[in-house]
């Protein structure tokens, strides 16, 4: 168990070594467990963590609002079109006020080749923590919620379990590509089996590629792409399909809607789900486009969890909170 989390940013989910994300397990378990039994829990007692939004959000506010007031402090959503961002407040500025007013900033920025720059920017000019709401490269607080979520139905150990981590069609808008880069560099940590589908043009970040393929080295398992959708689902322990964004082949929203067209039968259905074993888990990050990208009968069926995947966000985030907040 890791003691030195205080004060730590937590924008890249590779920034906290595996340790210091077992540790936030194990905190994100027992927190789990003492809601479970109503018992109280006030770690951030008087403490106030800002949630600054410049994307729509129904999990990640209300799990990051609902944690911080069951730790005994609050959070203040604060919408960027109803600040002073537009007409000049800079990253260095939010990070260096910001950070003197509360005891962490939370923010959500997924503009392409933007957010995460941004969010670093706040960092390193802020002296509380940064927390990643999502970014246009990571996701790492839904990813830890879904760590939990494999554990609690596949065990503790997750080396050898495969994992498809699968691109699928939606028609809604187009969907950052921070999910399964998230997916592959964590999974790949707990020595899973990752396997990356996607069409040719649905690429994510090559260095990333690169980190998901070293971390199955190190980690004992493996990591592998391919364009066959059936393929990543044949003898999965856990499928993971989500839309993404083609945004490495284009960024012009006409061309990417053609690209997507080509594509539009990578649909998680119950044929697709059979090939799966018997007992594989389907999840989604929500939201997702219901009977486009996911069937009706898959999403509420007996093997979806993606409720109690929705449910972990809290039990992880109040963890990450109670480590770096306190
Ligand atoms: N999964 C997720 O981040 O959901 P929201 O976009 O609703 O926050």
């Amino acid at each position: 168990m890791q003691t030195n989390l205080r004060g730590r940013d937590f924008i890249g989910d590779t920034d906290w070594t595996r340790e210091e994300i077992e540790t936030a397990l194990d905190v994100a378990f027992d927190l789990k467990r003492m809601r479970a039994l109503n018992l109280p829990h006030a770690y951030l007692r008087d403490k106030v963590l800002a949630m600054l939004f410049f994307f729509t959000s129904t999990r990640t506010r209300g799990s990051f609002e609902a944690g911080m007031a069951q730790l005994g402090g609050h959070a203040a959503f604060i919408e960027s079109q109803t600040t002073q961002i537009s007409h000049g407040d800079t990253a260095k500025e939010i990070g260096e006020i910001y950070g003197r007013y509360f005891d962490g900033i939370a923010i959500r920025q997924c503009d392409w080749n933007f957010g995460n720059k941004y969010l670093r920017e706040v960092a390193a000019a802020s002296r509380s923590p940064v927390l990643n709401m999502q970014c246009d490269v990571y996701h790492p607080f839904q990813i830890l919620a879904d760590l939990m979520t494999i554990m609690e139905k596949k065990g503790k150990d997750l080396r050898r379990k495969k994992i498809a981590v699968s691109w699928a069609y939606a028609a809604s808008y187009v969907k950052p590509i921070s999910v399964p880069q998230s997916l592959i560099i964590q999974m790949s940590r707990f020595g899973m089996d990752v396997v990356l589908a996607h069409p040719p043009e649905y690429k994510l970040m090559p260095h990333l590629l690169q980190e998901a393929q070293d971390n199955a080295k190190r980690y004992g398992g493996s990591f592998s792409i391919t364009h066959d959708m059936d393929e990543a689902f044949t003898d999965a322990d856990v499928v993971y399909p989500k839309s993404w964004g083609c945004l490495l082949t284009t960024e012009d929203g006409k061309q990417a809607a053609e690209i997507a067209k080509k594509y539009t039968n990578w649909i998680t259905d119950d044929r697709r789900m059979a090939l799966a074993k018997d007992d594989a888990i389907y999840m989604h990050c929500l939201p997702a486009d219901r009977n486009i990208e996911v069937t009706d009968s898959v999403i509420d069926g007996p093997q979806s969890v993606v409720y109690d995947e929705a449910e972990n966000r809290l039990h992880a985030q109040k963890a990450i909170m109670a480590l770096t907040m306190s």
